[in-house]
């Protein structure tokens, strides 16, 4: 069949040859790698994978919209269908891109931003099919995993992100309450002179909220050191600005011509970087790590537009304010009858690789993800843990962040908190009766914007210099010394650590501190054997887990069901399926028998295109192009 088509192709005219190799992509011509049946499907034609995990859905480009958009748009899931979105965003994640999807095409070549001698580039592009290849453990979560050639040849570590929304969430709140302290007259950005001596110290609970109270100094507002940069600290991406506060896109310096001042961007994700290497917001890393990793090229207007040209793009559905630093390759400029940017930057034929829409989505997805967990407490454990203040680690791994509550109509923009975006919140605690962890879903209304207490986290977002064991010499040779603190929860799920993932185990990471954290490593060397591994019985009990086999409350009936029944099938023991909580529940096949001649129960499921929305407006993609119909329909008079 692919042979006739290929001859069809080849004699035909050009317009009739694209014709048909449009309409029979996901046919046969290009693999797809989803398994969309069940058993009694034939399985060359649909294949099939029983145990339920799999990628179901043919590939459809997801539809930005806002909270009121029609159905079937990101806007319309996330109100009205919130699990489906966020399963749909986690495929975006696991998904493996194929061909078709405009995957690769440039293999091999050095990308990125340039290191210090304004050529090297930091890394290479398009070695991997999926997000999920590099964060990988647990698998189909937002795992941690490999390392691999970046920034210099002793690599990098891919972090976990677990917990990464809220993280993304207290970012922007470290950004207002820095520029609280440093932009005085309140006119949205740091003037030369206007807080030189200031220091930016920012306390990570409010009053009133119990736990360890940590004043973190971000460094001071002015160039103190005469070095033409502001002495704040490189977790702050600095934008120079002119006297009406308008980015000055090629300045660097202070003291470049027509520079009045700075704002800043938190760079609160990655284990740290100069020049705003990595993205500060969930969406932008998401573009670029599809760019980078898989060849995949975004197009997205939220990211791409500067309205005020003060450094911030739009906001994104799920409510992030997002940074002009985080726009995409693909910029739309030019557009084809139907209103698809026709840029196509790799040139491999593939449009719009990455929609505004798909980005939503796995924006949702990372930004509600759970956070890691702590197995039980012990006395050994406690005892670790104290010791971990009493050693100074706590001085930089800070316990726990306050989230305030959204405040977007604040008068004095420095206290615009955007408040906790999710929709639900998985509590993960040890069962002291069985001794297991076990998850409880706890429904928040992302609109609500309520305050949040981020607890267990242990970092304080900043960069410091550990000492020359953790400086890392870049490709063109210049020595990297200062890296954001690494938060400690999920560390105890498996080695290695550090940004290059050198110390395979937790002892030697320890050990290996140095520089600012002297003092403290050196307090742990001179621990008794006991005490030491207090520490780290304390640090193996923070731990990641897979959220597909957590035992979980997921009907919020404060019970863990032994045989959990959804659309009336027995799924067995009750966990976080997102399946199972869809606004049409997915219904799986229950027991079949399988090639064995053995009846096993059977997770592929017998609603999937109803459960999955596969014929709302806005998804209904019955020609497989990849795009959803109705796109070509509106923008076809
Ligand atoms: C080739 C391996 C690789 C692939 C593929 C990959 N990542 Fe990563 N990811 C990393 C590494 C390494 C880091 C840490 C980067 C650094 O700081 O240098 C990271 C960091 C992150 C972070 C920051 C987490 C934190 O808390 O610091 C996010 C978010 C993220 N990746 C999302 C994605 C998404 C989304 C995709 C797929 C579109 C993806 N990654 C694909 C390796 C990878
Ligand atoms: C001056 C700040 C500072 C102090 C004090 C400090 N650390 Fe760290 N820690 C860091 C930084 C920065 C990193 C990340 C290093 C890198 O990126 O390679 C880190 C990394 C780690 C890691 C590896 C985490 C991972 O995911 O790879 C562990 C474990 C750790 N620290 C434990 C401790 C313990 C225990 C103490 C106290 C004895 C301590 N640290 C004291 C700043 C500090």
């Amino acid at each position: 069949m692919p042979m006739l088509k290929k001859l069809a192709c080849l004699a035909g005219a050009a317009s009739i040859c694209a014709l048909v190799s449009l309409s029979s992509f996901s046919d046969d011509l290009v693999p797809s790698p989803e398994r969309p049946g069940n058993s009694n499907d034939d399985p060359i034609k649909k294949p099939k994978d029983l145990s339920g995990r799999s990628i179901k859905c043919p590939r459809v480009r997801a539809v930005s919209a806002g909270w009121d958009g029609e159905e079937g748009t990101t806007g319309w899931l996330f109100k009205n269908d919130p699990w489906m979105a966020y399963q749909r965003g986690r495929e975006e994640f696991i998904r493996e891109f194929s061909a078709a999807d405009g995957a690769f095409g440039e293999a091999g070549k050095m990308a990125g931003l340039v290191l210090e001698d304004q050529t090297s580039k930091i890394m290479t592009r398009d070695h991997v099919a999926s997000c999920t290849m590099c964060h990988n453990v647990p698998f189909r979560d937002g795992g941690a995993g490999v390392t691999f050639f970046k920034n210099g040849g002793t690599g990098r570590n891919t972090t976990h992100t677990f917990g990464s929304g809220l993280q993304e969430t207290l970012g922007w709140q470290l950004r207002l309450k820095i520029l609280e302290k440093g932009d005085l007259n309140r006119d949205g950005w740091i003037a030369k002179g206007e807080a030189d001596r200031v220091r930016a110290v920012v306390e990570n609970l409010t009053p009133g909220i119990d736990g360890e109270h940590v004043s973190v100094d971000f460094g001071a507002y002015g160039d103190l050191d005469k070095n033409g940069k502001p002495d704040i600290n490189p977790i702050c991406l600095i934008h120079y600005v002119d006297a009406d506060g308008k980015r000055i896109s090629w300045a660097r310096n202070l003291t470049d011509d027509g520079v009045a001042g700075y704002t800043i961007e938190f760079q609160i994700f990655g284990w740290g970087h100069r020049k705003g290497a990595v993205a500060s917001t969930l969406r932008a890393f998401s573009a670029n790590a599809y760019d980078m990793h898989t060849g995949l090229q975004a197009y997205d207007p939220i990211l791409s537009e500067e309205p005020n040209n003060d450094g911030l793009a739009g906001i994104s559905v799920p409510g992030m304010p997002q940074f002009i630093s985080g726009r995409t390759r693909d910029r739309g400029v030019v557009k084809d009858a139907r209103g698809v940017s026709r840029e196509d930057p790799d040139r491999d034929g593939t449009l719009e690789e990455i929609t505004s829409g798909d980005l939503d989505l796995i924006e949702w997805f990372q930004m509600n993800h759970p956070s890691p967990a702590e197995k039980t407490r012990t006395a050994l454990r406690e005892t670790g843990r104290k010791l971990m203040t009493s050693a100074g680690c706590t001085s930089c791994h800070v316990p726990d962040w306050h989230l305030e509550a959204g405040d977007a109509g604040n008068k004095d923009y420095t206290k615009r908190y955007l408040g906790d975006r999710r929709f639900f919140n998985l509590n993960v605690a040890p069962n002291p009766q069985t001794g297991r962890l076990e998850g409880r879903v706890e429904k928040r209304d992302p609109l609500k914007r309520e305050s949040f207490t981020i607890r267990g986290v242990y970092s304080d977002f900043a960069h410091h210099d550990v000492g020359p064991a953790f400086h890392q010499m870049q490709f063109d040779g210049s020595i990297l010394k200062k890296f954001r603190t690494a938060p400690l929860w999920g560390v105890g799920s498996g080695a290695p650590y550090g940004h290059d993932g050198a110390s395979l185990d937790l002892d030697e990471a320890i050990r290996r501190h140095g520089g600012e954290a002297d003092a403290s490593s050196k307090a742990y060397v001179a621990m008794s054997e006991d005490d030491r591994e207090a520490i780290l019985a304390f640090l193996r009990g923070l731990v990641l887990f897979s959220c597909d086999d957590l035992p979980c409350d997921v009907d919020g009936d404060g019970k863990i069901a032994d045989n959990f029944i959804v659309a009336g099938q027995d799924t067995g023991p009750e966990r976080l399926n997102p399946e199972w909580l869809f606004r049409i529940p997915a219904r799986i096949e229950g027991m079949v028998v399988n090639p064995d001649g053995v009846k096993v129960k059977s997770f592929a499921l017998t609603n999937l295109e109803d459960a999955y929305g596969a014929k709302l407006k806005w998804l209904r993609d019955d020609d497989r192009d990849g795009f959803p119909d109705a796109r070509f329909a509106a923008n076809s008079k």
